[in-house]
């Protein structure tokens, strides 16, 4: 008899987009005149750089030739990009890598996902609250945690609150912990964190011997110029981190599909019994086994990213959606409503009008302006009260959404 995996039952209701998705169809099949605006999922709009397309062509041509023709690549992915990699997003930063420290992969999602499973079960696992689903959802599907309470919250877990009384950022562990998810700049919050913040964690996870998940697959929207863009900026980074970055955000990768994890090989945990092993071996053992590489094509459209062109369409890509987050931000401060992020992230946190639910303010968005955010509550029993509004819209649909919550919803 087949037994299923009971961890996967305590996972409350579906995971947050496919509800979005499953509340917006029910809506429209009963409203089919209704035009919506979808400012939910952190999905891009915007077309692939003229750069990135080049190169995807001229990659699919090579496939159709037997002389450049290729099958299989390397599974932690070609060397071109990877050298790429390390010489615009590290060297750049004064910061050292070796190639065999990056593994290139199809998603940030997936290796934040995934990387937890060559970890002890026992391990105490932290998580700011609100948080990206995919940490906490990942930890319960592998048995880490007890059933969540009235909340959400799963026994089991460390959460760290994240509200206004502290900045939305997460506090140092009144305890030991081993592994600890991080995101900045932060989904859902946008906040950001400084050299000073990220060292305190840095230096938390050596006392303790913990492990840093760090997820920086918004880096590329920092503005500011004291934020670190990768956590190696912080010493003692590389005996305590793994940074995951992605091309999706930064490039209009959605759909495309790149990303690449860095696992230093100073990095170590321990067996039961006290024995180091590297996490960079282990890593690359559960890589090699699993996954068989992204495509050669769509790691030349991701190396043209590092093109002087590519550089250049990039960074305009991303002003396009930091004006729309201002425009958001903006707009909806001035409507009164209480607004936080959109600054060094593509995302805006706002409070729900007069202390309504999250999915209360969801449906009242959707019913009456149309417009689909994300509720706060969704990312974490701190997100309660607060609503995620996604600033990688077209800029007429951003336009018309916030003038439509402005005209039709009270703060
Ligand atoms: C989000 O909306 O939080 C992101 O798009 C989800 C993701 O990157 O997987």
């Amino acid at each position: 008899m087949a037994l299923v995996n009971e961890h996967y039952l305590k996972l409350k209701a579906g995971y947050l987009f496919p509800e979005i998705t499953r509340r917006v169809k029910a809506f429209t099949d009963a409203n089919p005149e209704v035009e919506i605006i979808r400012l939910g999922i952190g999905d891009v709009t915007q077309p692939l750089p003229p750069a990135v397309i080049d190169s995807l062509h001229q990659a699919v041509s090579e496939m159709g030739k037997p002389e450049t023709f290729r099958g299989y690549g390397p599974e932690q992915g070609y060397q071109f990009l990877i050298d790429l990699i390390l010489a615009n997003d590290y060297e750049a930063r004064s910061v050292r890598l070796d190639s065999d420290e990056v593994f290139v992969s199809d998603g940030s999602k997936c290796d934040s996902g995934n990387m937890q499973e060559i970890f002890a079960a026992d391990n105490v696992i932290a998580v700011a609250d609100p948080a990206y689903p995919v940490y906490v959802d990942t930890n319960v599907m592998a048995g880490r945690t007890g059933e969540a309470d009235a909340q959400g919250r799963y026994h089991g877990l460390y959460y760290m609150p994240c509200t206004e009384a502290n900045d939305f950022l997460p506090e140092l562990p009144d305890r030991k912990v081993d592994i600890i998810y991080l995101c900045f700049p932060n989904n859902p919050t946008g906040v950001v964190a400084n050299p000073q913040v990220l060292q305190a964690w840095v230096d938390y996870a050596l006392e303790n011997q913990a492990i840093i998940l760090f997820d920086a697959a918004y880096e590329a929207y920092i503005t500011e110029e004291q934020i670190p863009h990768s956590i190696y900026e912080i010493p003692g980074a590389k005996e305590c981190a793994i940074e995951f970055r992605s091309f999706s955000k930064t490039a209009g990768f959605t759909g495309t599909r790149c990303a690449y994890t860095v696992v230093p090989k100073g990095l170590v945990a321990r067996t039961a019994s006290g024995e180091p092993v590297s996490i960079n071996q282990l890593w690359n053992r559960r890589h090699t086994t699993k996954f068989n590489g992204v495509s050669y094509p769509v790691q030349v459209a991701a190396a043209a990213v590092y093109s002087d062109e590519g550089k250049f369409q990039v960074r305009e890509l991303i002003r396009y959606y930091m004006e729309n987050a201002r425009i958001i931000r903006e707009t909806l401060t001035s409507a009164g409503f209480t607004v936080y992020g959109g600054l060094n992230a593509p995302y805006i946190w706002m409070k729900t009008s007069g202390g309504m639910s999250s999915w209360e303010f969801f449906d009242q968005l959707l019913a009456e302006a149309h417009v689909v955010g994300t509720p706060g509550s969704g990312f974490g029993p701190s997100g309660e009260g607060y609503f995620r509004l996604s600033a990688f819209g077209n800029r007429e649909n951003i336009e018309e959404a916030v003038a439509r919550i402005r005209n039709k919803i009270s703060p």
